[in-house]
């Protein structure tokens, strides 16, 4: 039998699904479109734009209703300004916070990050590493930024903070990164470690590990976003409400289907603070 006609398709692409931060959100989309007559399908582009672009022609050519967009995407990208002409619906989050014309949900950065400076400063021991990105989303800017404002308004000296990349948001990447961090810190009996998402904060444990560090005796960790894994590894991280901005962001889109005239809704999240054994 064929789908009732009123039945939708949604396009979700999100950068990369093996981390938990991206699947947390589909959660969240499908708790929500489970009940509302729609489908979804799910792409992750590896944070390629390449792929983000193919995809995003594919699933036009499917004729799917609307997008959930996790991916970066410029504000200017062609893909995004030919969905405007067709006039298919998109909701932006996460790592898209320049375009004025889809509805939005975003998170309060600012506060993320002065969170974690206040955090380190009340906790630190020797000098504060802050593992970072490459190249980084507006989003992870203003997060990033907002911690260096925040350690220097707690009077903590730019000297006193050394700054590490990593290439992608991985576990792996934050393993090599952690071994370069104990081997430049060898000889350091005390070290406090700052990584921009809990991914990389995890691969950085089994660093510390390797190098028979004590967490948090020796080395002091945090992480951002609060998935899944941060509790069972006793992790201190920002707690980014995850599933329900994939609730609302499938709410929205929904919403924007029903009424394609309604006023551009941006809505903005909150963040918190959990502290676990890991900054103890
Ligand atoms: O783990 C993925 C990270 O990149 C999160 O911090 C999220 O906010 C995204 O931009």
């Amino acid at each position: 039998t064929r789908l009732a006609t009123q039945q939708r398709t949604i396009g979700v692409l999100v950068p990369q699904i093996q981390n938990p931060f991206f699947g947390n959100l589909f959660r969240g989309i499908q708790d929500y479109i489970y009940n509302e007559a729609i489908d979804a399908i799910l792409v992750s582009t590896d944070s390629d734009q390449r792929k983000a672009h193919r995809y995003l022609e594919h699933l036009i050519q499917r004729s799917v209703d609307g997008f959930i967009i996790a991916t970066q995407l410029d504000s200017q990208d062609p893909l995004l300004q030919k969905l405007q002409r067709m006039h298919i619906p998109y909701v932006l989050l996460d790592q898209n916070e320049g375009d004025e014309v889809g509805d939005q949900i975003i998170v309060n950065e600012q506060q993320g990050g002065h969170l974690v400076a206040e955090h380190l400063a009340a906790v630190k021991q020797g000098p504060i590493i802050l593992v970072v990105p490459q190249q980084q989303s507006s989003n992870i800017q203003t997060r990033i930024a907002a911690v260096r404002a925040g350690l220097a308004q707690h009077q903590i000296p730019a000297a006193a903070i050394y700054d590490y990349q990593v290439a992608d948001l991985t576990k792996l990447a934050g393993t090599a990164v952690g071994k370069q961090i104990m081997a430049d810190f060898a000889g350091v009996s005390a070290l406090t470690i700052w990584a921009v998402d809990d991914e990389v904060a995890i691969g950085i444990t089994k660093a510390i590990q390797q190098a028979h560090k004590q967490i948090p005796a020796t080395v002091k960790l945090m992480g951002y976003d609060d998935t899944d894994y941060a509790e069972y590894l006793n992790l201190t991280t920002i707690h980014q409400p995850i599933t329900t901005m994939g609730h609302k962001a499938a709410e929205l889109l929904k919403e924007r289907l029903e009424d394609p005239t309604r006023l551009r809704q941006v809505i903005i999240n909150d963040v918190k603070l959990i502290q676990r054994g890991s900054t103890k």
